[in-house]
């Protein structure tokens, strides 16, 4: 493309500084304290579609946050890339753990981002990764080189299940209508060892609630002779995996795709020092899985983990208490062909069986999606392939990820297209932590990537 690194070299400021302003609202999408700001949000990813050159940009409202909507059609016989994005952000605690306030970003270096990185909630997840597609449409529109169509649909609730996004695409095929959706919402192997994610795990999501007796009772007058609501939920997670960190829930890897030894031996060639890994996490030993790899843990199986626990006194001091309930939300990653809702129900099933008399079980599901794997031999991964080859010089590796975006799979389901998954940012970039960031290496040459595939996309859809 004529003049991108040039064009890039020229506007680097403004397009930090744009960034900048976003993450500077605080758009978590789980909390509605924030819900003015959400929609603020929204306004400001409206107004930066048109600036890029959209001719049609739209606020859609929802039952919950609304979705932007832009478009730029040039001709209806050209193909149509479909950008999907999220502008909704995790809330920033436990913010205490954060170096720099979560919605004032500053720049600074790391060891990972020499050329320094912007620290701030959403920088990496997902504001930074969509803006640069912002970014890319500016460039092409403003000279004269955007090869095809382009829509766009940037939701605010993406970090809550998407719920709303799934309505909407079902109730707007023939206005989503596309050839390719891309989405940069995913990370790459490192900023020398560019990749493109070709798979996503499900997800199934449940909070669970253990009753005993029907109010907090004194732990010398009672402890011992009923049942403790704690001990007992502690004891019944313990027992939803063997010695071998398999997960005990009868039926659960009934439809697990096991992948073949070529694929399993395919993956092994993905660059990864387990000693670097450990490292960055401060860790004397790996876990997991009897008979898989650490990238085999966390890509290709499913998953069980508790995400958070309470009950009972968490206060200062000691309390002699048994409390009446005790709590639990819990997360199963799933692998392809794992259906959620079955595998909710039958989490459900057994945590229900599971129970001592003594104690009631409440089992509520929460959200869910199934996970995705997109195949390498179709045009959208071969111009996407090409892109990265143009600006890092270096063929991309493809490479499933543990993460999920429970709408890509639906969005195959409903439109009929596949996905694409550029992502830019590194798992080090703390997406979900305190200290989330996103370098500008990886913001500036995604914005510099993105344009290559729309001309790749286009040319080999001819
Ligand atoms: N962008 C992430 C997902 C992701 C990150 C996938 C890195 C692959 C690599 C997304 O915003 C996210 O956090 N998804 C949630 C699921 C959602 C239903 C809350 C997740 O994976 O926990
Ligand atoms: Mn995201
Ligand atoms: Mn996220």
């Amino acid at each position: 493309m004529k003049e991108i690194q040039s064009y890039i070299a020229e506007h680097k400021n403004r397009f930090l500084n744009e960034l900048i302003n976003l993450l500077k609202i605080p758009s978590v999408s789980t909390d509605t304290a924030y819900k003015n700001d959400v929609l603020k949000t929204a306004d400001a990813i409206k107004t930066s579609l048109e600036y890029a050159g959209c001719d049609f940009v739209q606020i859609c409202k929802t039952d919950g946050y609304p979705i932007v909507y832009g478009e730029k059609i040039i001709s209806k016989d050209l193909p149509t890339i479909l950008i999907y994005g999220h502008y909704d952000v995790q809330p920033a605690d436990p913010i205490e753990l954060w170096d720099s306030p979560p919605y004032e970003p500053v720049i600074k270096k790391t060891e990972k981002h020499p050329e320094g990185a912007i620290f701030a909630r959403g920088a990496c997840d997902d504001k930074g990764q969509m803006y640069m597609h912002v970014k890319a449409l500016e460039f092409m529109t403003s000279t004269n080189q955007l090869p095809c169509n382009v829509k766009f649909m940037i939701e605010g609730e993406e970090e809550v299940g998407s719920v709303n996004l799934s309505t909407f695409v079902k109730n707007n095929q023939e206005k989503l209508k596309n050839d390719v959706i891309l989405i940069s919402d995913t990370g790459m192997i490192a900023n020398d060892i560019p990749s493109i994610t070709t798979g996503l795990r499900g997800l199934s999501y449940v909070e669970v609630e253990i009753t005993g007796p029907n109010r907090d009772l004194h732990s010398g007058l009672y402890g011992g002779a009923v049942a403790n609501p704690i001990n007992v939920l502690t004891k019944m997670i313990a027992s939803l995996h063997d010695d071998d960190n398999h997960i005990t829930i009868p039926g659960f890897y009934d439809n697990v795709e096991e992948l073949s030894k070529e694929e399993r031996e395919q993956m092994t060639k993905v660059p990864f020092n387990l000693d670097n890994y450990k490292k960055a996490l401060d860790i004397d030993a790996v876990y997991g899985e009897t008979g898989y790899s650490t990238n085999e843990r966390n890509a290709i199986r499913p998953t069980l983990d508790v995400n958070g626990i309470w009950g009972g006194y968490t206060g200062e001091g000691a309390k002699t208490v048994i409390a009446s309930k005790a709590y639990a939300k819990i997360s199963m990653r799933l692998v392809p062909n794992q259906d959620w809702e079955n595998i909710t129900k039958l989490f459900k099933t057994h945590f229900e069986n599971i129970a001592p008399k003594g104690v009631t079980v409440k089992v509520t599901p929460h959200h869910g999606g199934q996970g995705y794997v997109t195949p390498i031999d179709n045009i959208g991964y071969k111009a996407a392939s090409k892109a990265y080859q143009e600006t890092f010089g270096k063929t991309p590796i493809p490479q499933r990820s543990g993460g999920s975006i429970p709408i890509v799979a639906l969005f195959e389901q409903e439109l009929k297209s596949k996905t694409i998954l550029m992502g830019f940012g590194l798992d080090s970039d703390a997406i979900h932590s305190p200290n989330e960031h996103f370098g500008i290496f990886n913001y500036l040459k995604g914005i510099e990537t993105i344009p290559y595939f729309y001309k790749y996309f286009t040319a080999l859809s001819k």
